[in-house]
């Protein structure tokens, strides 16, 4: 298949399945155990209907598409989630989509695991483009000051810290064709951590993986600028819940946390009309993980090519659900009662 021939995010994931060696496709793919949260991440935006209100002026729903992220400006309300090993899809990896996602000025946030080093990756940004770095650490504080350090000289305005995976995931595809995590097993990781970490760099620290409102409101305690509700793509604990239903919970039981920290979000986006649910309860910006890795099968055009449709996507479905301005969507926009389409 043709770049130009992807209509949707999903197609790149069938150019992938059809492009790439088993063991490279699989391990993009793959899901934690029975991969229950993996489908569930993917199907329950469709469990809550949308509902469109007609006869909105939206004229400027485009110009209401740029972000603000910590205070940096975007253009898109959704962002490049950390994926590690973008050499599986591509001799160029991680290259491409800094080149793809600077050039569209929309946040990419480099994974600790990616197979380019994080200066190389720099290097390849367009001028003036602010881009985050997500590390995973480990007890040792002297290897973790160096990681700190190593993505602010390289110009990262944020570090993500991932802390959904403290142990290992069991991923029974990719485990078949040999293919395990990456991350470093069992590390203690606790809010003293945080604070300890905070005083380690001057970069903000942003949370990845809440999973709770309980946790959304222990981070805003703990003084954390900005979380990513995220259960890692379904790649880590089978059976946990998708970013939708945390959201929900949050909007239910706390919704004071939307107004009090930058709330982000990840998993199963694949259309513009999962952006809208996730963004109509407070969610700021959402985040592609395995689009954005499939779509580097074609390059830095591919990548280029998946932020391009989904910009489209949120832009149209936010003037067919009559959103004048995305920065004003709302919970009266989708109806919280699971519907009985399936
Ligand atoms: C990931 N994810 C991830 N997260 C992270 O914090 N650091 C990492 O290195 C990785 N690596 C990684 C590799 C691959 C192949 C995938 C698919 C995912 C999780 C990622 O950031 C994100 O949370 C999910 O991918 C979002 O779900 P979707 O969009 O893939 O459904």
């Amino acid at each position: 298949p043709n770049v130009t021939e992807m209509v949707g995010l999903n197609d790149f994931q069938w150019a992938a399945r059809h492009y790439l060696p088993g063991k490279n496709y699989t391990y993009y793919r793959n899901g934690a155990g029975g991969e229950w949260s993996y489908r569930n991440n993917l199907e329950v935006y469709n469990r809550y209907s949308l509902k469109a209100r007609v006869l909105n002026d939206i004229t400027n729903v485009e110009d209401s598409m740029s972000t603000t992220i910590l205070g940096f400006n975007f253009s898109n309300p959704f962002f490049i989630s950390p994926c590690a090993r973008a050499d599986y899809a591509h001799p160029d990896a991680e290259l491409n989509l800094m080149k793809a996602a600077s050039a569209a000025d929309t946040l990419y946030i480099i994974s600790g695991f990616a197979t380019k080093s994080i200066e190389e990756i720099a290097a390849v940004a367009a001028e003036n483009y602010t881009f985050f770095s997500q590390l995973y650490t480990t007890s040792n504080d002297t290897a973790n000051q160096i990681l700190f350090d190593r993505s602010e000289a390289a110009g990262a305005k944020a570090l993500i810290w991932s802390i959904d995976a403290p142990g290992s995931p069991s991923r029974q595809r990719a485990s078949r064709y040999g293919v395990t995590s990456a991350v470093t097993k069992l590390t203690r990781l606790t809010w003293d951590v945080y604070a300890k970490y905070q005083k380690m760099t001057t970069l903000p620290i942003i949370l990845k993986g809440i999973q709770s409102a309980a946790d959304a409101r222990a981070a805003i305690k703990h003084g954390v600028p900005a979380i990513i509700l995220s259960n890692h793509g379904g790649r880590n604990l089978d059976g946990s819940r998708s970013s939708l239903e945390v959201a929900l919970e949050i909007y239910k039981e706390d919704p004071a946390v939307f107004r009090e920290i930058e709330v982000l979000a990840d998993g199963g986006v694949r259309y513009g009309t999962d952006a809208l649910r996730l963004m109509a309860l407070g969610v700021k910006a959402v985040g592609l993980g395995r689009p954005i890795m499939f779509s580097n099968v074609f390059g830095e055009e591919g990548v280029a090519k998946a932020i391009e449709i989904m910009h489209s996507e949120v832009m149209n479905d936010a003037a067919n659900l009559g959103v004048a301005d995305l920065k004003k969507i709302n919970a009266e926009f989708v109806d919280w009662t699971p519907n009985n389409w399936y």
